[in-house]
């Protein structure tokens, strides 16, 4: 199954992955497509439905958690395809910025920053904010990475969400080249490597996607009945 080009239905029709990222698709597919073909569907995309996405509105996405905005893009995009649709949303959290920047985390810093600019302004924030806690070393640099998964359906009115999160700590300074975002920065629990020091493998093998993706997996026997 290739996440960018059209399939056709599974035996039980399609299902919907809410993103028109086209690495986001492919990081989820090596999960994902073993869940849809337990459940017989077929894959699209925003990219490989209609007008290669840019038919569609896109949704506010307002939500105050991971879970509401990705419950309203699974919501939006159901109600628009009558298709069972499943959206994601991520960020990273972090313990001294009450975990902030959360859902802010792609907007963290303003329009217009690098991937890199972002992560350093985060850094020199949670460096402003360990001086005024008054804790020192690695006890305020606690964080972790979340995402919420959430499945629609029957028109967006019935929803079921799934949640995975990395915890970890911030590094002091951006190491490595592999991934996106936050990766240079972020150091998951019990290692001493950045994510963007780790292979592609290696980090899908223990991300906050792979996680949640594990959570839907283990659910099939639900999945199923919502399904109908
Ligand atoms: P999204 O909801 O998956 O698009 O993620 C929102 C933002 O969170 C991204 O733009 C990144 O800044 C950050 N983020 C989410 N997942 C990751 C990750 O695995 N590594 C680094 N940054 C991430």
């Amino acid at each position: 199954m290739d996440p960018l080009q059209p399939a056709g239905p599974g035996p039980r029709g399609t299902l919907l992955l809410a993103t028109s990222n086209e690495g986001k698709a492919r990081e989820f597919l090596p999960l994902l497509g073993p869940i849809l073909d337990g459940l017989g569907l077929g894959l699209a995309t925003l990219a490989t439905l209609g007008d290669g996405g840019r038919a569609f509105p896109v949704p506010e996405e307002d939500g105050q958690t991971f879970a509401e905005n990705a419950a309203i893009k699974a919501r939006h995009y159901c109600g628009l395809t009558g298709l069972p649709t499943l959206a994601d949303d991520s960020g990273l959290c972090l313990e001294a910025l009450g975990g902030g920047p959360g859902v802010l985390s792609a907007r963290f810093g303003g329009p217009g920053l690098s991937d890199g600019q972002r992560a350093a302004m985060l850094l020199d924030n949670l460096e402003a904010a360990i001086v005024a806690s008054g804790k020192p070393g690695r006890l305020g640099r606690g964080a972790f990475f979340e995402t919420a998964l959430v499945l629609a359906l029957g028109g967006s009115r019935k929803t079921l969400s799934w949640t995975g999160r990395l915890h970890g700590r911030m590094a002091s300074s951006p190491i490595g080249s592999h991934g996106f975002g936050y990766d240079p920065i972020f150091v998951p629990r019990g290692g001493r490597r950045t994510l963007a020091q780790m292979a592609p493998e290696a980090k899908n093998a223990i991300s906050h996607r792979s996680l949640a993706l594990r959570a839907m997996a283990s659910d099939i026997g639900r999945i199923r009945a919502f399904l109908g």
